[in-house]
């Protein structure tokens, strides 16, 4: 019995709220990739949560599982945990031991990195967290895990073999002089093996390592629902977005599969939501063919995409939506709902059911429009094509919706699917039909009250 929860976009579509509404009937909540670049908001009770890396379902008081394939950042995690605990929450949280480690250097090669492609505007715009510089020590075969942290004769094997490569790129490479970085230590074995093993220590006093996947698989043997909170989205998934403007794991549901150690199989048994904005936003650069309105000093060269030009709207949106990122604060670049990326999504993903979020932000407006397909070099295409160069190249072809009125959406959550305004059920049913995946939810505000419950995943598909 799994709910595999997934970004559809360009992450921040409302995973975090999605999992809090749905996570009542779940008992283990696993991330499966990612780290502390995701920022997942939880409005409940008039408390706002923003989890980075504990898992959504700790607002429940949910177990929270940290997969392999996920980066940890001690750091952020223990910080995390003893906020939670500040606000009165209790959280119970797992890590796997096959999970690597975010070290400080990791931080300051992405800072390093970014402000080197910055010079050619190449820059992701990444979150700053070190996630791109951990994944890839990941795979090659450099990096450290939380296993690792266990064992210090381990742990100083791995970083007398590792910090002295980074401190040589750093140097050697980028010109940097370490002694005059905000954390000298980043680069120093004995600062580092002091510090980490003693958060080994700790994860092992406060018994928090699992072997992730014997963890879930005994889990779901007692009969317990699992559900995976994915983080980021399909479009910035390193294998099937828009790369290199991505991240550097696998949100997609195959991740989930990946990423905690169970077979695709139990994945595939469950069900698999696809999260999907009512609109569109991106942090950071690339592409955006139903792009409203930029950011001073974003991606340059796919200024000249999508409209572009209605910034008045973009800003109103940005403004009604909130749209600033939780872990950076950036303001959020605004488009019109993309189809040919949803379809790609939904393809790549296989979704048993959609939750279309932030309605109640798009109300009020006269007419709402929607990227049906794209042209390129005359051709018409219904689903993103595979370069990111082609893909900056696309010209959106909109179809146009009449608008719904603002009205209350609390009572309209109470009342149900059919006391949504007729015209946003034609935008949705739209949208459904075109992915052939049933609406299991509508949010229509922040809360956990403000979505109107279609269906509850029930965990099979
Ligand atoms: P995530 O990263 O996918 O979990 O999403 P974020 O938390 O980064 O961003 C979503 C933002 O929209 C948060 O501030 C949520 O509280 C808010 N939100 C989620 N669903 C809705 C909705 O249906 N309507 C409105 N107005 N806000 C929503
Ligand atoms: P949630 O889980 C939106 C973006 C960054 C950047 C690119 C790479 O809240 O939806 P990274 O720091 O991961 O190397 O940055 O990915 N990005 C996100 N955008 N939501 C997120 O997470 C994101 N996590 C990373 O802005 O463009
Ligand atoms: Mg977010």
């Amino acid at each position: 019995m799994t709910v595999t929860i997934v970004g559809a976009q360009l992450g921040d579509e409302g995973k975090g709220g999605v999992v809090d509404l749905y996570g009542d009937t779940a008992d283990v909540v696993a991330r499966y990739q990612g780290g502390d670049n995701a920022g997942h908001t939880v409005v409940h009770d008039g408390e706002k949560y923003k989890l980075s890396l504990v898992p959504s379902g700790a607002v429940r008081g949910k177990v929270g599982v940290l997969g392999n394939g996920c980066v940890i950042n001690p750091r952020t995690l223990f910080d995390e945990i003893e906020s939670l605990r500040e606000k009165g929450l209790d959280p119970d949280v797992r890590v796997a031991e096959r999970a690597h480690v975010i070290l400080p250097f990791h931080r300051v090669l992405d800072g390093i990195e970014e402000d080197v492609k910055s010079e050619d505007d190449q820059e992701v715009g990444t979150t700053g967290r070190g996630i791109g510089p951990t994944y890839e020590d990941k795979a090659g075969r450099r990096g450290v895990r939380v296993g690792d942290l266990l064992d210090p004769d381990v742990l100083r094997d791995r970083l007398e073999y590792v910090v002295p490569q980074k401190r040589a790129l750093i140097e050697d490479v980028y010109g940097a002089d370490v002694s005059e970085l905000d954390d000298p230590d980043a680069f120093d074995v004995d600062a580092l093996f002091e510090e980490y093993r003693e958060i080994g220590e700790r994860l092992a006093e406060q018994n928090m390592t699992v072997n992730a996947s014997a963890f879930l698989t005994d889990a779901m043997a007692e009969g317990k629902t699992v559900m995976f909170e994915g983080a980021q989205g399909t479009i910035i998934d390193i294998d099937h977005g828009n790369y290199p403007y991505v991240t550097s794991s696998n949100p997609t549901a195959g991740g989930a599969a990946v990423g905690t150690g169970l077979s695709p199989n139990v994945i595939a048994d469950g069900e698999i939501i696809g999260i999907v904005k009512g609109y569109l936003t991106r942090v950071g650069s690339g592409p955006l063919p139903t792009e409203l309105g930029g950011v001073e000093g974003d991606t340059p060269d796919y200024d000249e995409q999508g409209d572009g030009e209605n910034e008045e709207l973009a800003t109103y949106i940005r403004e009604e939506g909130g749209e600033y990122g939780t872990v950076t604060g950036r303001p959020r670049r605004v488009g019109w709902l993309d189809m040919p990326m949803l379809r790609h999504s939904a393809r790549v993903n296989g979704f048993t059911g959609l939750a279309i979020n932030h309605i109640d932000v798009l109300a009020g407006l006269d007419e709402v429009k929607i990227g049906h397909s794209y042209e390129l070099d005359g051709e018409e295409l219904l689903a993103m094509p595979p370069t990111t160069e082609e893909w900056g190249r696309c010209e959106a072809t909109f179809k146009t919706f009449d608008g719904w009125d603002d009205v209350d959406w609390a009572a309209v959550a109470e009342e149900g699917y059919d006391a949504i305004p007729e015209n946003a059920r034609t935008y949705l049913e739209y949208i459904s039909d075109e992915l052939d995946a049933p609406i299991y939810a509508v949010g229509v505000g922040p809360g956990r009250e403000e979505t109107v419950v279609v269906e509850t995943p029930t965990g099979a598909a």
